[in-house]
C-alpha cells in the first residue's frame, strides 16, 4: 500500500470579543465571542498507510502533556473504523497556554486531515460533536475565518468578515490557567444570561465586517478584569499597543496573549520594533487575519493529492 502523506498548517485564533455571561448547570460557562483565525501556525506533516494493523506515532520537539493530537486521532479511527499505521510529526510555533487555542486547533486539524487520508470521511455535524468532546476551542477551528461563538463556545455560526488586516500577537511567556480565570470572574450560577451583556455584544458583533479600514473597534475581553489585576504586565503591554495606533488591542482568550490589529502593515511593523526592542523579538508575532476564504483554499491545496473537489469540509478521493 501507498502512503499517503500530507503537511498542514494548524493556525493560531484569537477572540475578537469575549464576554462570560453566567456560569451554567454543567460546569462551563456561557459565552458570547468572535473567534478569528490568524496567520501564526504550528506544521503538522501525516503519513498514514492503509492495512490491517493500527500504529501509531507522534514525533515532537517538545513533551504535550494530555495530547489533544493523539486524542483526536483515536477518536478519528474509532468513529470511522479505519485501520493502518499513522505518523505525525508536530513543529510547534504557537506559543502553548497563552489563549491563542494552539492545541485546539492542532486536534481539529486531525479531525479535518484523517479523514481525508484514511478515505473514511465524517460528516460536518459529527465532526463538531467530536470536536466539542476534546474542548470548548476545537469546533471553531474545523470552520476558520470570522466565526461567533454560543454556548460555552462550541456552537458557531459564520460573522461578517474584517478585511485581511495586519495584527501584531505579545506572547509575554506567562501561563494563566484557564479553569483558575473562569473561577475568578466569579460569576452567578444560572440558566438565565443577563440580556444587558448580550444586547452589548450584539450590537458589536453587527460592526464586525462593516468597518472601514482606520475605524476603532469597542471590544472587550471580560477575562482582562480578573487577569490584569494578577499579572499587571499585561495591562503595561496593552497600554503600549494601544498608544501604537490600532484599530482594536486587546487581550486573547483567559490571556496572556494580547493583540493589536492595524489598518497599515507600517503602523504595525513599527510597533513591533518599539515592543520587540523592550520585551523581546521572540515575544513578538507579526501576523494578518486569516479570513474563512483563506483558510479554506490554505486546506485544500494542503491535501490537494487526496481531494475531490472544493467542497467544506474537504472530501476525500479514497472513499469508497
Ligand atoms: O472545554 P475546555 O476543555 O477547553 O475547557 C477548559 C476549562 O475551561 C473547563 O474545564 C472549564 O473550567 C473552563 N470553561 C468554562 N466555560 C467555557 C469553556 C471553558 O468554564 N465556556
Amino acid at each position: 500500500m501507498t502512503v499517503r502523506a500530507a503537511t498542514v498548517s494548524s493556525f493560531a485564533k484569537i477572540n475578537l470579543d469575549l464576554r462570560v455571561l453566567n456560569k451554567r448547570p454543567d460546569g462551563y460557562h456561557e459565552l458570547r465571542t468572535i473567534f478569528q483565525t490568524v496567520s501564526l501556525a504550528d506544521i503538522i506533516a501525516l503519513s498514514f498507510t492503509p492495512g490491517p494493523a493500527n500504529a501509531y506515532t507522534l514525533d515532537s520537539a517538545i513533551d504535550i502533556p494530555d495530547n489533544l493530537i493523539t486524542r483526536a486521532a483515536n477518536l478519528v479511527l474509532a468513529a470511522t473504523q479505519a485501520t493502518g499505521a499513522l505518523h505525525i510529526r508536530l513543529e510547534k510555533h504557537i506559543p502553548m497556554g497563552g489563549g491563542l487555542g494552539g492545541g485546539s486547533s492542532n486536534a481539529a486539524a486531525i479531525l479535518l486531515a484523517l479523514p481525508v487520508l484514511t478515505g473514511h470521511p465524517i460528516p460536518l455535524p459529527q465532526l463538531l460533536e467530536l470536536a466539542s468532546q476534546l474542548g470548548s476551542d476545537v469546533p471553531f477551528f474545523l470552520l476558520g475565518g470570522t466565526a461567533v461563538g454560543l454556548g460555552r463556545g462550541a456552537e458557531l455560526y459564520p460573522a461578517p468578515e474584517p478585511p485581511s488586516h495586519p495584527a501584531l500577537l505579545v506572547t509575554p511567556g506567562l501561563h494563566v490557567s484557564t479553569p483558575d480565570a473562569y473561577r475568578a470572574l466569579n460569576r452567578e450560577l444560572t440558566d438565565v444570561p443577563p440580556s444587558r451583556i448580550i444586547n452589548s455584544f450584539q450590537a458589536l458583533a453587527w460592526q464586525t465586517g462593516e468597518r472601514e479600514r482606520g475605524g476603532s473597534w469597542e471590544a472587550v475581553n471580560d477575562f482582562e478584569a480578573v487577569v490584569f489585576p494578577q499579572h499587571p504586565q499585561l495591562e503595561a503591554i496593552k497600554g503600549k499597543l494601544h498608544r501604537s495606533g490600532p484599530n482594536l488591542a486587546l487581550m486573547s482568550g483567559s490571556g496572556s496573549t494580547l493583540f493589536a490589529i492595524y489598518a497599515e502593515a507600517a503602523q504595525r511593523d513599527r510597533a513591533a520594533a518599539t515592543v520587540g526592542s523592550e520585551l523581546g523579538s521572540e515575544r513578538i508575532h507579526k501576523v494578518t487575519l486569516i479570513s474563512r476564504t483563506e483558510y479554506r483554499s490554505t486546506w485544500w491545496q494542503q491535501l490537494r493529492e487526496h481531494i475531490l473537489d472544493q467542497q467544506w469540509p474537504p472530501r476525500s478521493r479514497y472513499s469508497k
